[in-house]
């Protein structure tokens, strides 16, 4: 079990003799050991030290209590992306820095800037000889020390006492005040500690002593497409409203909802900044524009919008929450002329083009075993009965097309003999199978209302509807940056070429695309939450129930809430959301800002058939006529001929 432990020692390590009692080491070691082992209960340890004697009798100590113990010498040019993965657990690790040695404030200053006072670390400073360290974690500069941070600042102090204190910011970037709570108050006497006041320090890093920013102002992002939007006021009046506002996603308002709770419950206030569009890139850059750039280089702390789960974005955004699902979709009205589009309303539809010709196939095949079956019986009957027996045998072979055709109908032809009436019986099961199949389909078909109409864009896109888009960011976007087949076509057919300055614009807004929506032959494509409202306040009944929504033009995915990665705020903030889930908050929201689509009362409706659903059993028939009257036409030519060769 012992030599689980490894004690890696750095070989590089420069032995440096400091006159310190040997008391006072072993002294100060216990009180440091004592810090991991009991208070942070971490298994491994980093010492960062000038020192070699005492990070001996540290490391020493730490090995006994079953630590992983890794030691790095500071004095020479080192720097903390020093530290190896290997050499810390995926829970937490303790680093202990002595704010003797010299670098200790170029280490502070580089584990902000490499942002090490997270979760991750548990630091420990240990500052005996008042070495400055409290006023170097106050250097300009140090941007990165906020409620994430997990800083013990260990301290002496006359005559006897010992005091911990943990040490966190709402934010220095911001300006905030480094704020200290005292975890543990101790005496090191006769060799004992003992502890005074003791706090538990989890709690004291919880968020109960961290979820106060007293009227701290955080950096805040949003995404309205209006012109002229730059105030911090202008953009909370607009995100505040609950109805719709034109350019403004529904999301981008539920998302301002999730930061409000958060405000409230940290009591910050958020000065926010607004962005036109959510993503792109500047030119073939990978500079990220929008509401993304302004997330990705930290110029925001939180953001009242939110983002695609995009798989390149999840290296340079935390995620907070994924709650709202996005969904864009054409709205229309069904009208018939829509119909003739899709194959829907056809009457060969039930059955695919190779089920027609397989059964057709099969028919023909029981036709041939057929007449193979009475070539074999009249050769045999030829053996026994009369030749005028088997020419009546041989006439009936010409019936049996006929014969066939009948079962396919369910009507009798009485064969003679075992076999055909075998034959006879599988046809009839045959198409008893088949008929219940296709009847089924067709009345079903014809019943249900839902799906009739374009139901995929591609179908949107051939049809002679006229598609609009709300005036928003991501089409744009989307457009520019997509050279999809299907995008490319929709630009081609219905984007690009000139519209009538009387008609609706390609981009447009809600108010303007509903008239023409209940109108009919105009497709709008918004995000459904936003349109149902409107269109269930003017549509009456049987036009809710004409009411379609072909989605599928821009993907559906749980959007996700997203900050700054490895933000001093992720684990708070996710913290808050989590509990107002627990609470239902979410829910609540959810539930109020995501109405369904009005439905449809009218469950009666029978759309008549069209002509283009009949046009197959149409051509059918029109084929069979002309068929046999070209046969009837050539019996009569060939009887003419016969009876004037006779003559
Ligand atoms: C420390 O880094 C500087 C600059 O990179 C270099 O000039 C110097 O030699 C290094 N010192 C040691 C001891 O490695
Ligand atoms: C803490 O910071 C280190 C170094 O930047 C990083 O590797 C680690 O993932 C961070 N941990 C958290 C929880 O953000
Ligand atoms: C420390 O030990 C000495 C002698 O053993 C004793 O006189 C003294 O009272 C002790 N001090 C405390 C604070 O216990
Ligand atoms: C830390 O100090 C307390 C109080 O003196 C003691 O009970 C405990 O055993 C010590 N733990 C270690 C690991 O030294
Ligand atoms: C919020 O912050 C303000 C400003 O510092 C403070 O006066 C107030 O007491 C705080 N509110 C709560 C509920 O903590
Ligand atoms: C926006 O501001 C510019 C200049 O301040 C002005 O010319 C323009 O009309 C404004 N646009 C709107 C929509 O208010
Ligand atoms: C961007 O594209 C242009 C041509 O469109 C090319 O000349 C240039 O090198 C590209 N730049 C980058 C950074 O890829």
């Amino acid at each position: 079990m012992k030599n689980w432990f490894q004690f890696l020692w750095l070989t590089s390590l420069a032995f440096r003799s400091y006159a310190v009692p040997r008391t006072t080491s072993l002294t100060k070691s216990y009180i440091i050991t004592n810090y991991t082992v009991n208070l942070v209960k971490t298994v491994h340890t980093i010492l960062l030290t000038c020192n070699a004697k005492d990070s001996q009798i540290i490391a020493r100590q730490l090995i006994y209590w079953n630590h992983f113990v890794k030691i790095y010498d500071i004095t020479n040019n080192f720097t903390l992306k020093a530290i190896s993965e290997q050499d810390r657990s995926h829970a937490k690790t303790a680093i202990i820095l002595n704010c003797e040695c010299k670098t200790t404030q170029n280490l502070i200053f580089e584990a902000s800037q490499f942002r090490y006072f997270n979760k991750t670390y548990q630091w420990l400073l240990w500052d005996f000889h008042n070495n400055n360290c409290f006023s170097h974690l106050q250097q300009s500069g140090l941007n990165y020390l906020g409620p994430n941070a997990q800083i013990v600042f260990l301290k002496y102090e006359e005559p006897h006492y010992l005091l911990w204190w943990d040490v966190h910011s709402k934010g220095r970037h911001l300006k905030a005040n480094l704020e200290m709570h005292l975890v543990a108050k101790g005496t090191y006497i006769n060799e004992t500690l003992q502890f005074v006041s003791k706090n538990d320090i989890n709690d004291i890093r919880g968020i109960r002593y961290r979820g106060d920013f007293e009227g701290l102002k955080l950096r805040g992002a949003t995404v309205i497409d209006q012109d002229n939007i730059t105030d911090n006021d202008q953009i909370e009046q607009i995100l505040s409203r609950s109805s719709k506002d034109p350019g403004v996603s529904a999301f981008t308002k539920y998302h301002y909802e999730l930061v409000n709770i958060l405000r409230h419950r940290l009591n910050f206030t958020v000065e926010f900044r607004n962005a036109r569009g959510w993503a792109g890139h500047l030119d073939n850059s990978s500079y990220r524009l929008g509401f993304l750039g302004i997330m990705q280089r930290n110029e925001a702390d939180i953001g009242a919008s939110a983002a695609y789960p995009r798989l390149n974005r999840f290296a340079e955004f935390d995620s907070l929450h994924q709650g709202w699902k996005f969904h864009t979709a054409f709205l229309f009205l069904y009208t018939p002329d829509l119909h003739a589009q899709s194959k829907k309303g056809n009457f060969l539809a039930p059955f695919e083009k190779h089920v027609w010709l397989g059964s057709l196939i099969i028919l023909n095949m029981v036709g041939l075993v057929w007449i193979v079956e009475e070539h074999v019986k009249s050769y045999l009957s030829k053996i026994t009965t009369s030749n005028v027996e088997i020419f009546k045998r041989i006439g009936g072979r010409f019936i049996i097309p006929l014969n066939i055709f009948a079962a396919i109908c369910q009507q009798d032809p009485v064969p003679s003999g075992a076999s055909s009436r075998v034959i006879t019986l599988t046809s009839f099961l045959f198409s008893l199978v088949m008929y219940n199949y296709y009847t089924s389909s067709v009345v079903g078909g014809l019943l249900s209302t839902t799906d009739k109409g374009p139901s995929t864009v591609d179908e949107v896109i051939s049809s002679p509807l006229r598609l609009s888009f709300e005036d928003i960011g991501y089409y744009k976007v989307k457009f520019r940056e997509n050279k999809a087949p299907s995008i490319v076509k929709l630009l081609n057919k219905k984007v690009l070429p000139p519209r009538d300055p009387h008609d609706l614009p390609v981009y447009t807004n809600l108010e303007s695309a509903i008239p023409y929506l209940k109108k009919g032959g105009y497709a709008f494509h918004c995000e459904e939450v936003d349109a149902y409202p409107e269109l269930a306040k003017i549509l009456t009944d049987t036009e809710i129930c004409d009411l379609r929504a072909v989605s599928g033009l821009l993907g559906s995915a749980l959007m996700d809430w997203i900050v700054h990665k490895n933000s001093q705020y992720t684990e708070i903030f996710r913290h808050i959301v989590t509990q107002a889930q627990e609470v239902g908050l979410i829910q609540r929201l959810l539930r109020q800002r995501r109405p369904k689509k009005p439905p449809c009362q009218n469950l009666y409706t029978v759309y008549p058939v069209n002509l283009s659903g009949t046009l197959s059993a149409f051509v059918l028939l029109a084929g069979s006529i002309i068929i046999s009257s070209k046969i009837l036409l050539l019996e009569i030519a060939l009887k003419r001929y016969s009876n004037r060769l006779r003559d």
